[in-house]
């Protein structure tokens, strides 16, 4: 029989128009450029400034983009799954706001939350529906708005985040490409160093919770670090050794963009050379779940059929891990 494996077989993007620069940072909190590049390498990051609009304004937009592209008709899709950790409310799914707005109608699907790994999760649940037949044209959509849920008056985690969203339709491949393998792990202890303390069912939405703005990101950064470091190298590294790849054999590195430090230390563990390691951080800043798909949105026009690309991942949970893929068209 043949084996049935799960491929991206095309991308789209949105990313909002509002550039917040370290500049324009380092006038609304006490920080500088210098700072924010030496420490993360970003250098800008895109926000979302339409009121009253939340991810799936614009995983909408990139799911719109991507039927255009594809020449696929809404209702020819089986499911839509959208990776958040910034759901336009805590329900319904954003996946359904998204299905709503496109004309998606004999869809099923709901949002996946992994943190900054979201993107490797989902795409490895959606892979099962692929390899069983149960699904044949599926929607990953990542999409964030981390500026919703970052507070513009903390300067360790202000400079961080950006907003965005990355469709990708994935389907059956018969030829031995897409997702080869994976590795995924969580680990609850990481739970207290990055999180948002309210506005789930633990701490509902009072005055006081406002006031000491739990509806924001906090992180540990340093503890996060460690753990970010030895996890998404280590991860990286074992799915090499369980293929038997060297660093000859891999195109690109594809990591979750954090940190430049965090990324290079990924690469170096894998014995990568710098041009083997992909980086958008610079304009984008940490998107989370986005962070991923954007850096294959960037470089699609780069990638060959058959390249074998390392993805890894390191986000609130904890949640880590790395794919083993082979790019398919
Ligand atoms: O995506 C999900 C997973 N997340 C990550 O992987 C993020 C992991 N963590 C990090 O990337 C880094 O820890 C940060 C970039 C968040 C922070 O970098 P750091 O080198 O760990 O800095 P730090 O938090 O240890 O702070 C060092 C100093 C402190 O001052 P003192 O105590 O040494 O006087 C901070 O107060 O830098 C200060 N600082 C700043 N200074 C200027 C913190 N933020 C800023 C800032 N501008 N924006």
């Amino acid at each position: 029989m043949t084996k049935i494996t799960a491929a991206i077989t095309a991308i789209a993007g949105y990313v909002p128009e509002y550039i917040l620069t370290n500049e324009e940072l380092s006038r609304i909190v006490d920080t500088s450029d210098e700072w924010i590049t030496t420490r993360t390498g970003i250098k800008e990051r895109h926000i979302l400034k339409a009121e009253h609009e939340g991810s799936s304004y614009m995983g909408a937009k990139a799911v719109e983009e991507l039927l255009r592209k594809t020449n696929t008709r809404p209702e020819d899709i089986d499911m839509l799954v959208c990776c958040t950790v910034t759901p336009d409310h805590v329900f319904p799914a954003t996946a359904n706001i998204i299905c709503d707005k496109i004309g998606i109608l004999n869809a099923w699907g709901f949002d996946m939350n992994a943190g900054c790994s979201g993107f490797l999760f989902t795409l490895s649940t959606l892979s099962q529906f692929i390899k069983t037949g149960r699904a044949k044209k599926v929607i990953l959509v990542a999409a964030e708005k981390m500026s919703s849920i970052t507070d513009y008056t903390d300067r360790n985690t202000c400079p961080l985040f950006g907003d965005a969203a990355v469709a990708m339709m994935i389907e059956p491949n018969t030829e031995g490409l897409g997702l080869i393998d994976d590795i995924l792990h969580v680990d609850g202890i990481g739970r207290k160093f990055l999180y948002m303390k309210a506005g789930g069912s633990c701490y509902p939405p009072t005055v006081e919770t406002v006031e000491n703005r739990e509806h924001c990101v906090y992180q540990d950064g340093k503890t996060v670090f460690k753990y970010a470091v030895s996890n998404m190298a280590d991860t990286a590294a074992e799915i090499m050794e369980r293929h038997q790849l060297t660093a000859n054999d891999i195109a690109y590195l594809i990591p979750h963009q954090a940190n430049l430090r965090i990324i290079d230390a990924t690469g170096k563990r894998m014995g990568l050379t710098d041009d083997k390691v992909l980086i958008n951080i610079a304009k984008y800043g940490n998107t989370s779940a986005v962070s991923i798909p954007l850096v294959l949105m960037d470089f699609e026009k780069q990638f060959k059929k058959g390249d074998i690309l390392i993805f890894a991942a390191f986000g609130a949970g904890f949640t880590w891990g790395a794919h083993y893929y082979k790019w398919a068209y």
